[in-house]
């Protein structure tokens, strides 16, 4: 146990260390974020768990990228999204709470997958081609300012698109991007990102 938490204290400082080489957010404590991640886990660190109405998984944040993380918070804040205990929990936090729990959230390696999926993954593949610029092939892209998806729940990301869609959730570049797909589309895309067979998990303390 003790060598275990050792191996993950060394392993956030490293972590910090590479985020500062890149010239990425490298302000955040990642041994700090841990523990501010306390009130997050009942929802975030519970495989499986979703949402009661309407239903869907709650995002894996496991292997999340940092900027992605800060900016998304942010936008709980800021009311570009809303969710009822997101929009409270995003308002308690400070700028420096945020950036410990992004890098905390970082340092997760990604997973093996075991999704359940409803939509015609192969089918995503192709649809999903205009969206890698961003998003990498295969929804693991290594830019911090765009979310990976890869590995993400499928019921969670048909949310977000439809989200996008709807303008329910506001990001000029993504809303223009969903109001071209129809609802097969976006089960289809989501279907193909979430079977990824590696990718972003949920958080074990
Ligand atoms: C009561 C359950 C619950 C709690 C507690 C909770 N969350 Fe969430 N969180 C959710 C749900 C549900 C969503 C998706 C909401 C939506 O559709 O926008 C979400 C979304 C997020 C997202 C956006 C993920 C993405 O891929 O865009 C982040 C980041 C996040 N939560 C971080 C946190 C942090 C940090 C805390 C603790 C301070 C926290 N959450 C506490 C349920 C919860
Ligand atoms: C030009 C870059 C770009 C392209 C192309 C793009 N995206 Fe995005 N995507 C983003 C950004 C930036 C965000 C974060 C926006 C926000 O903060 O809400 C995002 C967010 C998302 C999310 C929400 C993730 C989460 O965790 O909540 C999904 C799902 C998504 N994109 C799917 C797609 C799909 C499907 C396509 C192709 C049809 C696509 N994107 C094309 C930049 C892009």
């Amino acid at each position: 146990m003790r060598t275990k938490i050792l191996k993950r204290l060394s392993f956030v400082a490293g972590t910090v260390a590479l985020l500062a080489g890149a010239g990425v957010h490298a302000e955040g404590d990642g041994v700090a974020g841990r523990v501010k991640f306390e009130t997050c886990a009942g929802c975030h660190a519970r495989p499986g768990y979703a949402n009661a109405y309407p239903r869907y998984h709650v995002p894996k944040l496991a292997g999340q990228h940092t900027n992605y993380i800060i900016a998304s918070i942010k936008s709980y804040a800021d009311n570009e999204r809303k969710h009822g205990a997101m929009d409270g929990n995003a308002d308690s936090l400070t700028p420096q709470d945020v950036e410990d729990i992004a890098v905390y959230l970082a340092q997760f390696e990604l997973v093996a997958n075991d999704a359940t999926i409803t939509g015609d993954a192969e089918a995503g593949k192709e649809k999903a081609a205009t969206c890698a610029a961003c998003h990498g092939e295969t929804g693991d892209n290594s830019d911090p300012n765009f979310p990976r998806l890869a590995g993400q729940y499928e019921s969670y990301l048909v949310k977000a698109l439809q989200d996008y869609k709807s303008g329910a959730r506001s990001n000029p570049m993504m809303n223009g991007l969903a109001s071209g797909l129809s609802e097969e589309d976006i089960l289809d895309i989501s279907a193909y990102y979430a079977s990824q067979e590696k990718g972003l998990g949920t958080v074990e303390r």
